[in-house]
């Protein structure tokens, strides 16, 4: 069996582990193994080569992708998608993997209807997939957050100071509401439960009324821009206000222990998969089992964040 495997959309920390695991699984149980670069974008352009044991050896601690990737704009046409379809059928490949995020499994999607064996697994910061616990990168972009808040948290007690913390995360805040409870934030504003900048300073108020001489507002950026969260801060508070957009720092860095084995287990399983002659899935965990969901069913459910975890947050954030 010839199979392949490519990283599609926003890298993520542990995306290399998968594409290890992917390429040595296969070749151990006797497939040929292809990596497919710059994600859609690469296959339609044929950028297809034979990967081997040593093609990944030392990237399982590297953060980013070694196969690049791309948002597809012409993958996201039929023709594009057509022709992918044929790319792969070209160059006599049986199976793909596809690593990324929700976007990513609409397209393997619409491979799958052209004919190609798919298994997606999920790798994305944002967490924001339906059917998993975990996506591949996002404990890592987690503790790079909190790494972060931490650093502000020294500043901001020694100027006496309020501090807004802009976290990654696309529409979704998962991101935000694990750092912002790791971090101690005294706010968590997220996009899934409205919080407004007048409660902000509510909170704030009655915060400094205590004694409390700094504090840290998280917030998702598919809540609101940290910089105008900021800016009403001031006002309404009528102090200074420091803001931090964490950005693209959150999806570098070298992966943690549980995203390279939660990338290792989801790449075997993906090829596993495949090899059992198995299509159209994309992989999870619950709790320590790795799942296989349907991906029609991955990509129209969305996932639910955990309403007892924010309202914990608030009440340790007292
Ligand atoms: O999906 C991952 C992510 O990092 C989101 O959190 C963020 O909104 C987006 O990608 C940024 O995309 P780009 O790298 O294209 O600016």
């Amino acid at each position: 069996m010839r199979i392949s495997v490519l990283t599609s959309g926003g890298d993520a920390p542990g995306m290399n582990a998968a594409i290890r695991a992917v390429v040595r699984r296969g070749i151990s149980r006797g497939a040929d193994v292809f990596g497919i670069y710059r994600g859609y974008d690469g296959l339609l352009d044929g950028e297809i080569n034979r990967m081997n044991l040593s093609s990944v050896a030392d990237i399982i601690h590297r953060g980013g992708t070694i196969l690049h990737t791309a948002r597809s704009e012409r993958f996201m046409r039929p023709e594009g998608q057509d022709l992918g379809a044929a790319r792969i059928r070209g160059a006599g490949i049986d199976g793909l993997v596809v690593i990324g995020g929700e976007g990513s499994f609409r397209g393997m999607i619409e491979l799958e209807k052209r004919g190609v064996r798919t298994i997606g697994v999920p790798g994305t910061i944002d967490n924001d997939i339906w059917g998993t616990d975990y996506s591949i990168g996002f404990d890592t972009a987690v503790n790079t957050g909190v790494e972060a808040v931490n650093r502000l948290r020294d500043t901001a007690t020694s100027h006496e100071r309020i501090f807004v913390v802009e976290v990654m995360g696309r529409k979704a805040g998962f991101l935000a509401l694990a750092v912002g409870v790791a971090g101690g934030a005294e706010s968590i504003m997220i996009p899934e439960i409205p919080l407004s900048v007048e409660e902000v300073c509510a909170r704030l108020e009655r915060g400094i009324a205590r004694g409390k001489k700094h504090s840290i507002i998280v917030v998702a950026e598919g809540a609101a821009s940290g910089l105008e969260v900021g800016q009403k801060i001031e006002k309404c508070m009528g102090t200074e206000v420091r803001v931090t957009v964490l950005g693209h720092v959150q999806r570098g860095g070298t992966p943690t222990a549980f995203d390279r084995l939660l990338a290792s287990r989801m790449g075997a399983k993906a090829v596993d998969l495949l090899l059992e002659g198995k299509s159209g899935l994309v992989l999870g965990i619950h709790g320590d089992t790795i799942v296989a969901n349907p991906a029609e069913e991955v990509v129209s459910k969305q996932k639910e964040i955990d309403r007892e975890l924010y309202e914990m947050a608030e009440d340790l954030a007292r």
